[in-house]
């Protein structure tokens, strides 16, 4: 595929400043979007992935600094651009569902309204022209056009995430970043948001970047996987391959803690100990305090890139499949 990526993502580095000292939250971080297709990135919480998703548009709380790196978004880096330069590119480019977005719908007005107005911020149109498009995409999304003049509490969670997954799609944008956008609904309704979504997206030929804790949900839904520990990605690849063939340590024990993923029994490697503190990881490969098969390097030196094709990981002694 000669076609340029929708995002391309070289090396990028983000910092919190606390009273306590810097939080390393982003830490070298390289990877790209092709059009069309689901990134996933899955690891433990607090390794960083919202943190990614932020910096992606640059939505940042105030102590937050791009260290380094670049985010190019169809070849334009955005790291530099100021605020009115970055608006020509959120919503109408990129969007965003948050985990906590069914939340921020506010309940005192309609929710058809509040698409509306999203919609009308970024596109010009006539009344009745919007209320038709919001028609649509209720209907793409499965939920009754009936509901666009209700009001939030009369709808239940599934439905209050569906109609924010309708206001990230209204202005049609290249890309969609899902942030854990179902983690808050039971199992069965979180499943049926995800393959519509994954529907939606093929339909459409949108990119998403889906991120989520679970596995499960990473295998269901991405193409391309990216598996994170401490700020950073330790192994990325086609998903089917990572999950049958895992390379990093971490990776195999994140598969054992999900044995769903791939219906398979494998041999139960527990993550032992604490995911490390970001104001001062562990030097060398940050996994090894946890890893089973660190040796001496892996304590002072990062390690190397393993490569298989595409499919690659960092570390200083994959065991063997
Ligand atoms: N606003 C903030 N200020 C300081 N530290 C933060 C802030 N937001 C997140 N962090 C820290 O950054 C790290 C990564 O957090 P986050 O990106 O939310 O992880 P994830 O989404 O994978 O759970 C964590 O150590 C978290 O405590
Ligand atoms: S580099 Fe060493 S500590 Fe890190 S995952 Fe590989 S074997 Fe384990
Ligand atoms: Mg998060």
């Amino acid at each position: 595929m000669s076609e340029q990526p929708v995002l391309e993502v070289e090396d990028l580095t983000m910092h919190y400043t606390t009273r306590a000292g810097t939080v390393r939250a982003v830490d070298g971080v390289s990877f790209s979007v092709a059009r069309g297709q689901a990134l996933g990135l899955v690891g433990e919480s607090g390794c960083g992935k919202s943190s990614i998703a932020l910096t992606l548009l640059k939505l940042l709380p105030e102590n937050a600094r791009i260290v380094g790196g670049k985010v190019l978004i169809d070849g334009t880096d955005i790291v530099p651009l100021s605020e009115e330069e970055l608006r020509a590119y959120r919503w109408d480019r990129i969007s965003m569902v948050f985990q906590a977005a069914m939340n921020s719908l506010n309940p005192v007005y309609r929710v058809g309204e509040q698409i509306i107005e999203a919609l009308e911020l970024h596109v010009a149109s006539a009344r009745e022209e919007s209320l038709e498009r919001v028609r649509q995409l209720y209907d793409l999304v499965g939920l009754d056009p009936g509901f666009i003049s209700r009001y939030p509490h009369e709808y239940s969670g599934g439905m209050k995430q569906r109609a924010i997954i309708a206001m990230a799609l209204a202005c049609e944008p290249d890309l969609i970043i899902a942030d854990e956008p179902t983690t808050a609904l039971d199992v069965i309704v979180q499943d049926r948001i995800l393959r519509e979504m994954r529907n939606i997206q093929a339909a459409l030929a949108m990119s998403m970047i889906y991120i989520s804790h679970d596995m499960a949900v990473i295998a269901e839904v991405s193409d391309v996987v990216g598996i994170m520990y401490a700020g950073k990605i330790v192994e990325m690849g086609g998903t089917t391959e990572v999950f049958k063939h895992p390379i990093h340590p971490y990776t195999r024990a994140l598969m054992s803690a999900f044995p769903s993923v791939t219906g398979e029994r494998h041999e139960l490697m527990m993550l032992a100990g604490e995911p490390p503190n970001l104001l001062d990881p562990p030097p060398g490969c940050r996994f090894h305090p946890r890893c089973p098969y660190a040796t001496d390097e892996c304590r002072t030196e990062e390690p190397p890139t393993v490569r298989r094709g595409e499919h690659w990981a960092t570390c200083w002694n994959p065991p063997e499949a």
